[in-house]
């Protein structure tokens, strides 16, 4: 099929990349960098091209998608493009009411709290996200020897959202039904974790060469209880994509106390945020994983000299790792200068050269 062609294709372009053989924690000429939301309102030709149209709107216009997620590569130099969407597009492909609303995030019109509202995630297919394959077909033909990066947001985030029905600080709601109605939650994070699996899915047979799965807010979970209503859904998200082969990305904010167990739900590289230094975390995490990470967002506000000198630190910290992807501990700043985010490659590039 058109699909499988692309997806090998893509697939044999970009296989000798830094950044895929980083994941596969092969020798690389030098550590690539990407970096989270590398896309999107720290770049003025993002603002351009985005003018006018709603943010969920420009996740589903295929050739828009496609110029977003080119632009930070052709800007920075970064050594991989991430699918330019959100974590809630597959919920709303299956008919969730929500909308992104600037400055906030997702807003869920009605809540997810009950076990009757679960008859409202129905599986998804292909079919309901055309735009995703038809972009990320266009996106690897552009790409050549760059790897596409897919993302999806795992279970607990998910719920997050569809529980609380917005971003919230403490997760109460969420809590609740995680220790109130063990068995409902269990439910939910079950049939998030098949709609995720199926997600990720179409996008890697559509040709994306690496898979991350964002648990952006996981780290409001203690250990055991990350260990018993988590680890199982995300586990099953990464079993349903490890037939294809491609990296598995792994990554939450404040996760430093979880490292280990994101390792252990299936991934094969670890996303570390800028708390725990990466050797340490190469302890936590233990053998047999890349690790991706770590600098501190907000150091790209200071003067270069200091952002190099943090950079060196970072660098430093992976010397010892057998795979290190450099990126931010978690995603640029719509406020950040973008010469700084481009400078940050080049130095990062220059001084692993090898
Ligand atoms: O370049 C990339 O990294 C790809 C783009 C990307 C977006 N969202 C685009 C976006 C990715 C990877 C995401 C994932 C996402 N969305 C996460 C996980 C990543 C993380 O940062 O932890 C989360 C938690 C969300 C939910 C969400 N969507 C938030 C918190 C926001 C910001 C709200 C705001 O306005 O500050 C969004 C909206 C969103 N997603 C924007 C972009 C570029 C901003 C909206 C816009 O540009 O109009």
């Amino acid at each position: 099929t058109t699909t499988a062609a692309s997806h090998d294709t893509a697939r044999s372009a970009t296989h000798d990349s830094a950044f895929l053989k980083a994941c596969r924690r092969e020798p690389v000429p030098h550590t690539p960098v990407w970096f989270m939301r590398q896309a999107g309102r720290s770049l003025p030709e993002y603002l351009k091209v985005r003018e006018g149209i709603a943010m969920l709107d420009s996740c589903m216009m295929p050739e828009l998608v496609t110029e977003i997620t080119l632009q930070p590569v052709r800007r920075h130099k970064v050594d991989a493009a991430i699918y330019f969407s959100d974590i809630v597009v597959p919920l709303k492909a299956i008919g969730i009411d929500l909308d992104i609303k600037p400055g906030v995030g997702p807003v869920i019109a009605e809540p997810i709290r009950t076990r009757a509202d679960l008859a409202r995630l129905r599986d998804l297919t292909p079919e309901d996200v055309p735009y995703v394959t038809e972009a990320i077909g266009m996106l690897t033909a552009e790409l050549g020897a760059t790897p596409l990066i897919g993302f999806a947001g795992a279970p607990f985030t998910l719920a997050s959202y569809l529980v609380e029905g917005g971003p919230s600080r403490s997760h109460e709601r969420t809590k609740a039904m995680m220790y109130g109605d063990p068995q409902l939650w269990a439910d939910l994070v079950d049939r998030l974790a098949e709609i995720t699996g199926a997600f990720l899915k179409v996008q890697i047979e559509a040709g994306a060469s690496a898979v991350q799965l964002f648990d952006s807010w996981v780290g409001a979970l203690a250990p055991a209880d990350y260990r018993r209503s988590v680890l199982p859904a995300s586990a099953k998200v990464f079993d349903a994509v490890a037939p294809y082969g491609v990296p598995r990305i792994h990554f939450g904010v404040g996760t430093g106390e979880l490292l280990g167990l994101l390792g252990e739900a299936g991934a094969d590289v670890v996303g570390v945020d800028w708390r725990v230094p990466l050797d340490e975390a190469a302890r936590r995490v233990g053998p047999g994983k890349a690790l991706q990470g770590n600098l501190d967002p907000a150091v790209l506000f200071a003067p270069t000299p200091a952002v190099e000198a943090k950079t060196r630190e970072v660098l430093d910290a992976a010397a010892g790792l057998e795979g290190h992807i450099f990126n931010l501990g978690h995603g640029v700043m719509p406020s950040m200068d973008p010469d700084a985010l481009t400078r940050l490659v080049s130095y990062v590039h220059e001084q692993t050269a090898r």
